[in-house]
């Protein structure tokens, strides 16, 4: 991938990236707000964990989708820094949900040539459940048709303060001068830094905010919001944000 060297904030110009994007109009990085899966629930009389367990069916979906689509990244928001406030139950729910899939979707990434990263900070769900975790980053790190890149207790605002305290210490230390410090430098120190730039992100079940989720990835991404619950979402819905991306002019600033 070629993430490291690219743009951060494309050239006014337009830029190489946008060249890509318009040339052959599919996403190389799609985020996923997954949203609506308690309301999905309440619909039918079940307790939220079966909106839960359907949610990850669809990130399953999703994910098919993606590489079907030839997306080179999807990243999904699974546990936010702020969900910590949910129940306790809930939360050992959605980490008994992300224990079992796993495990059991391990051969599904390797079939389908899926590499799974981690964004957030996920030693904070325990040492069983990081030990699984890391076990698939491990045994997937060489597939390359697609990155599933998960965030879990992940925050964005708490990212970019890291980058920044990253930089300060840095800076106090003589390493480098404050005058070094600009965008580039920001981004190279983001979770993200390895992940092509993203290109859309699809919020669902009819929430129109980014609840700290990629603020400063998000800068020029396209943004899809849909009324669908995430249960819902499936490889149509997936391939109509994608057909809306590629209706889409993309300037990056420039006209
Ligand atoms: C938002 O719905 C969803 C979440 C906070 C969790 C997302 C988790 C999953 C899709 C399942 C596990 C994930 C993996 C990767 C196996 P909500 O509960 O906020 O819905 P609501 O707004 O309708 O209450």
């Amino acid at each position: 991938m070629t993430v490291a060297s690219s743009p951060v904030v494309p050239a006014v110009d337009g830029s190489r990236q946008s060249t890509v994007a318009a040339e052959n109009k599919v996403p190389r990085h799609v985020a996923i707000i997954m949203d609506g899966n308690g309301r999905w629930a309440e619909r039918r009389h079940l307790p939220r964990v079966a909106g839960h367990r359907a949610g990850a069916e669809a990130v399953r979906r999703a994910m098919q989708a993606a590489v079907d689509a030839g997306v080179e990244c999807l990243t999904v928001y699974a546990f936010s820094s702020e969900n910590w406030r949910r129940s306790e139950e809930e939360v050992s729910d959605l980490k008994g949900l992300m224990r079992f899939y796993v495990e059991r979707e391990l051969a599904t990434l390797q079939k389908e040539g899926v590499r799974l990263r981690l964004i957030g900070e996920p030693g904070k769900f325990g040492n069983e459940l990081m030990t699984k975790l890391q076990h698939s980053v491990e045994e997937t790190r060489n597939n390359n048709r697609l990155t599933l890149a998960v965030a879990l207790n992940y925050g964005s605002q708490g990212e970019i303060a890291a980058a920044a305290r990253e930089l300060a210490s840095r800076a106090a230390k003589g390493e480098i001068a404050p005058e070094q410090i600009d965008e580039a430098a920001i981004a190279g120190l983001l979770q993200t830094r390895d992940l092509p730039p993203l290109d859309l992100l699809i919020r669902t079940s009819g929430e129109v905010r980014l609840s700290n989720f990629l603020l400063w990835q998000a800068a020029y991404a396209e943004l899809v919001f849909t009324d669908t619950l995430w249960p819902d979402f499936d490889e149509a819905a997936f391939n109509e944000a994608l057909a809306e991306y590629a209706r889409r002019q993309r300037r990056f600033g420039g006209r």
